[in-house]
């Protein structure tokens, strides 16, 4: 044993240190009272009690001393241990009270930015058809995405044994009717809505109904499994072919710019006669070979439409001698990827803030 005793400060009748535990003492406060702020102060209790702090480990070195010096020895560490604490929680409380009052605010660091929220570019995108139908004298109505059926297929003339009935195609829910058929679905366009606005009013009907729908497909660069649509639809006595031209028409203006081109071809939907699909003029390109976007014909695809076909009309309970009308279905995240050069639609879902916030 070394003969270096501490003075316990408590009274005369404790035994005398292991000299080990006072120089301990000695340069653990000498230490103390040179820290200046919060770093020092954690890094002194880090040093001397912390979990592996010089105090702490003296106290787990007992074990290793002989029988008759345990007790002393770990009554005079753990004496020092406290010790230390109140004296730290003194200097703590010294060092605070000099910083200022707890929390207070220090005005001159430069402020942070809150990050502002904006619209998903899908939903700008729906916002910008919609109102441009808007201004030509169109209501905006919404659906049902699980559809019956007989909405999504039947009504719009597409026949029991059509492709799109596929289960391939179509999402159908685990639900069986009184006749044995899987009758609700996720729908797989807008179209069915053309039925449900029919049988619910009377014409004059000018409506568009954006949308999502979904189909069992693989994604990849221009597919998602599901994807919005915004569905066109007017009806009326004497409404032509030139109508459904002339408002399309407009509408590409209005989205794309008024120098844009428009091109109608024909095309097949049963729920339409005659068909066509709608393109609009390549942005990137003026029909160069080489152009990655419109694979060289300089056109981009962004809708199918036609005039309503007459037994959609019948089946709606409209006289088809009486009524004409037109229909179009648009893909939102094609008029989207077109509008700003985007190259692959599974950005669009992907959540990536870095893509997201661009718009
Ligand atoms: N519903 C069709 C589709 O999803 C688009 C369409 C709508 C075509 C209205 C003609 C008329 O492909």
């Amino acid at each position: 044993m070394a003969e270096s005793v501490i003075p316990t400060g408590t009274d005369g009748a404790e035994p005398p240190l292991d000299g080990r535990i006072a120089a301990l003492r000695d340069e653990a406060r000498s230490a103390l009272s040179a820290t200046r702020d919060a770093d020092g102060l954690q890094e002194w209790r880090n040093r001397y009690v912390g979990r592996s702090g010089e105090v702490t480990l003296l106290l787990r070195s007992v074990g290793s001393l002989p029988a008759d010096e345990r007790a002393a020895f770990g009554q005079a560490a753990n004496r020092l241990k406290n010790e230390l604490q109140a004296s730290f929680d003194e200097r703590e409380s010294e060092i605070t009270s000099a910083a200022g009052p707890a929390g207070a605010i220090d005005v001159t660091l430069s402020g942070r930015h809150p990050i502002r929220g904006r619209l998903h570019p899908i939903t700008q995108t729906v916002r910008e058809i919609t109102s441009a139908f808007g201004a030509m004298g169109f209501q905006t109505f919404e659906g049902p995405e699980v559809e019956l059926e007989r909405y999504n297929f039947t009504a719009m003339n597409i026949p029991a044994d059509h492709p799109a009935r596929d289960m391939f195609d179509t999402f159908w829910l685990d639900r069986v009717d009184e006749d044995g058929d899987r009758s609700i679905l996720l729908r797989t366009h807008t179209s069915p809505m053309q039925a449900r606005i029919m049988e619910s009013q009377e014409p004059p009907i000018r409506v568009v109904i954006p949308g999502r729908c979904y189909r069992y497909e693989a994604t990849d660069a221009s597919h998602e499994w599901h994807f919005y649509q915004v569905e066109v639809l007017a009806v009326d006595e004497g409404i032509t072919f030139a109508d459904l031209k002339g408002t399309l028409y407009e509408f590409a203006r209005q989205v794309f710019g008024p120098e844009c081109k428009v091109r109608f071809r024909c095309d097949f939907f049963p729920f339409v006669e005659p068909g066509v699909e709608m393109a609009v003029n390549c942005f990137n390109c003026d029909g160069d070979p080489a152009c990655r976007i419109c694979r060289g014909s300089g056109w981009l695809e962004i809708m199918g439409a036609g005039m309503v076909h007459p037994e959609v009309l019948r089946r709606a309970g409209y006289d088809p001698g009486r009524y004409t009308g037109f229909a179009a279905g648009m893909g939102v995240e094609r008029v989207a990827m077109l509008k700003h050069g985007i190259e692959d639609i599974r950005h669009f879902y992907a959540n990536d803030m870095r893509f997201l916030s661009q718009f």
